[in-house]
């Protein structure tokens, strides 16, 4: 198939699109998506300061990578969560690729800086590891970008990663989460930072060819707590769908975006927030549980 931009030899296809490219082709479709994305949503532009959310895998190591190309003022951040290796190996990725592009990066170590145990925490809580570190990741994130001053928060969701997400909050009607489902969010909250995903058009594999042509490092191993998760059996079956009828996943999240999410928007302004009497940072209970976790481990420790 020849590209359809070029019209040289197309090397990769998007079945979706029912288009091939070229490398240099696909670089500047990606390119593309990237920018309208952000121009769209309004999501941020050139005087914004832009906290990238980095774990070291495809999707977040091509989001830095295609932000500070294009120009933006950028930084990434990494949260060592203490998952053995996957941990250390991710952080060497992130730390490797920030140095030899020149590029601003914060790292956080929860055992290290709050003497947190994602294992013990999850044991003592009854809550699986996964909640456990999203509470984590979600709160540093902002309060870095709050502490910091950054405007804007920016993950590398995918849009694989949005249409699992929005299956799942389909099939049991999670009003709550469907109305903060967006490619952004505004902040509600003086102290909550908007949060932006500026890939949730591109998929996973479009992701994957970006990180392979630029040769960029990535983390090729997912996290070993992926493994069983209800996503990854979600995403499988969106698979399978989108086997049999290309572009599948772009109509769910388009058309729930353009004609559902409206419907959930009540649910969405009617949450309670406030401020933790302990950190300050915002919340639906008297303390958060970031600052829960920390005093449940303190007095683990002491007894
Ligand atoms: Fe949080 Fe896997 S990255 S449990």
């Amino acid at each position: 198939m020849k590209c359809v931009r070029c019209k040289k030899k197309g090397v990769i296809y998007l079945k979706r699109h029912n288009a091939a490219f070229c490398q240099e082709c696909f670089l500047y479709y990606y390119k593309n998506q990237v920018k309208k994305n952000i121009k769209r949503h309004r999501m941020f532009d050139k005087k914004d300061k832009v906290l990238v959310v980095i774990s070291g895998g495809k999707d977040s190591m091509a989001l830095w990578h295609i932000l500070a190309s294009e120009g933006y003022n950028v930084t990434g951040m990494y949260i060592n969560l203490g998952i053995g290796q996957y941990s250390d190996k991710s952080q060497q990725v992130v730390e490797s690729f920030a140095q030899k592009n020149g590029l601003e990066l914060i790292v956080k170590d929860i055992k290290k800086e709050y003497g947190l145990d994602i294992y013990r925490l999850s044991k003592l809580l009854k809550r699986s590891t996964c909640s456990v570190c999203g509470s984590i990741k979600r709160y540093l994130f902002n309060k870095v970008a709050y502490d910091c001053w950054f405007s804007v928060v920016a993950t590398g969701h995918n849009l694989d990663d949005e249409a699992a997400t929005l299956l799942g909050n389909v099939l049991s009607w999670e009003e709550g989460y469907l109305a903060r489902q967006s490619p952004v969010l505004d902040s509600t909250h003086p102290k909550l930072v908007k949060k932006v995903k500026p890939l949730y058009t591109l998929t996973e594999r479009e992701n994957l060819y970006y990180v392979l042509i630029n040769k960029i490092e990535f983390l090729h191993d997912e996290c070993p707590h992926a493994v069983g998760a209800r996503s990854i059996l979600y995403k499988e079956v969106l698979n399978k769908l989108e086997e049999e009828s290309p572009g599948t996943k772009q109509r769910f999240i388009t058309s729930f975006l353009e004609k559902g999410r409206r419907h959930f928007q009540d649910v969405y302004a009617n949450v309670d927030l406030r401020e933790c009497k302990l950190c300050g940072q915002v919340t639906t209970t008297e303390v958060c549980s970031f600052c829960r976790f920390i005093s449940i481990s303190n007095s683990q420790s002491k007894s």
